[in-house]
């Protein structure tokens, strides 16, 4: 079970989700089935907040990383708590601010932002564009002009810090498609070429070094580098960096491999790399910058679960036990993608010990269409409720009509109260956008 508490087993021996029943909820809404609880997001958001807050005198914000869970509700909740967020599309811009977000605390990433977005997010005057590229520093000079204003950015860089972690999650490498690299001499080339942009205001660096990372001493790293970059452009090109966003990046628990950490664990991370921002500042005689922090995965990763029903099992005499579930790689892309590790149990007999190892599938036609391989469960039969954990962040987000399967609905339990966040898709949504040619009838 997760670390914060947010799950528990009751006396009927069901697993409970923020004081809700699952096996209530997966019969009140049907599976499969996403579950937030709204406190463990909510605690989450503070944590962070509260560490900027104590440690680095508030000078400073936490971006929810909206590409982990994009939905309005997200976007009230972040709202609420008083913090910003990032998106990385006109889709997430759209829904924040259709959520009634503040523009002014949106900030924009992407490696090949369209002009549609640009344009986008100018017009609704957004707070700060994250440059990714020489020819979108162009692109947002020539919207910003065009529109009488000067537009905030900052510029992603690569610090060259590889953090521990699946290779296709490391971003700072200095081969990536994101950021320009500090040692080839590109970050430099770039903070010139904003500079000499009249509709650009530079504020400063942003630097994102992977996910799902553990080590506090990559974001240190990490840090210490950016803070050198910055004493560096302050004596070559007399530019000195009022804002510094260390992007996201912090781990959670999925399964036993993964340590189980307190909130209070998160608030020591920032914590660390706050102090390594400060001791590098005072050493480097630069200004301390104005921290951003961009978490996702933490904030929403472990507040989230997935409900699923128990349907076919084959049995492979000697080679494996197969249980499907009525969800699949079309919720949950995961494993598919990365073969990431996921804790799987039966929410309706949670307190049941485990007796075998099964492999997790999904009903897609496809062979790797999995879920969990080799995990231990109790017998299952058909009809019984799977409970997968952690799947809060990079499931909905990353989930597709992959055969024409639903996405599944979402919903936010607080106080043992559930409400939908994310409706039900129908046949209907299924053929929305398809149009038969009139040469075919
Ligand atoms: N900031 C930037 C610029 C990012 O690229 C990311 C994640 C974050 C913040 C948030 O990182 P987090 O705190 O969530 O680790 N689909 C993959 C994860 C891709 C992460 C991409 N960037 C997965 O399912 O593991």
């Amino acid at each position: 079970m997760n670390a914060r508490k947010t799950l528990k087993i009751n006396e009927k021996g069901h697993l409970e989700i923020g004081g809700a029943d699952t096996v209530e909820l997966a019969a009140q809404f049907g599976t499969p089935l996403y579950v937030f609880d709204e406190q463990h997001i909510r605690d989450m958001m503070r944590v962070y907040k509260r560490t900027i807050e104590t440690e680095y005198s508030g000078n400073g914000m936490v971006l929810y990383a909206s590409k982990a869970f994009s939905c309005m509700a997200m976007y009230s909740i972040a709202k609420s708590e008083g913090i910003g967020v990032d998106v990385v599309s006109g889709g997430e811009l759209y829904t924040a601010l259709k959520a009634g977000f503040p523009a002014q605390k949106v900030y924009m990433h992407g490696n090949n932002k369209l002009e549609s977005e640009l344009r986008y997010a100018l017009d609704n005057k957004i707070g700060t564009i994250v440059v990714d590229s020489f020819s979108e520093a162009d692109i947002i000079e020539k919207l910003a002009e065009e529109r009488g204003v000067e537009q905030n950015v900052l510029i992603r860089i690569n610090p060259g810090v590889e953090a521990h972690t699946h290779a296709y999650i490391q971003t700072a490498r200095t081969d990536s498609k994101f950021g320009f690299s500090v040692s080839d001499g590109m970050a430099e080339k770039i903070t010139a070429h904003v500079l000499g942009k009249k509709h650009l205001k530079l504020e400063g660096y942003h630097c994102h070094i992977g996910s799902q990372i553990f080590e506090k001493q990559s974001f240190v790293l990490a840090a210490d580098k950016v803070m050198d970059f910055i004493a560096e452009v302050k004596g070559k090109l007399g530019f000195e960096a009022e804002v510094l966003n260390i992007g996201g990046g912090f781990g959670v628990w999925y399964n036993d491999e993964d340590p189980q950490l307190e909130v209070s664990d998160y608030a020591d991370y920032l914590k660390t790399l706050i102090g390594a921002v400060i001791e590098k500042s005072s050493a480097l005689g630069v200004k301390k910058p104005y921290l951003l922090i961009e978490p996702g995965r933490s904030i929403v990763g472990e507040a989230g679960i997935t409900l699923y029903t128990v349907g076919a099992i084959k049995d492979i005499p000697g080679i494996r036990k197969y249980v499907a579930i009525d969800g699949g790689m079309f919720d949950n892309p995961r494993y598919a993608l990365y073969q990431s590790k996921y804790t799987v149990l039966l929410a309706n007999r949670a307190a049941e010990k485990c007796t075998e190892r099964v492999s997790v599938s999904g009903k897609c036609c496809e062979s790797g269409d999995l879920i969990a391989v080799d995990v231990p469960l109790p017998k299952a039969e058909r009809g019984d409720i799977m409970a997968v954990l952690t799947t809060g962040a990079y499931n909905y987000s990353m989930a597709s009509n992959y055969n024409r399967n639903f996405v599944p609905p979402a919903v936010l339990v607080k106080d043992g109260k559930a409400d939908l966040i994310i409706k039900p898709q129908t046949y209907e949504d299924l053929v929305r956008n398809d149009i038969i040619p009139e040469r075919l009838k």
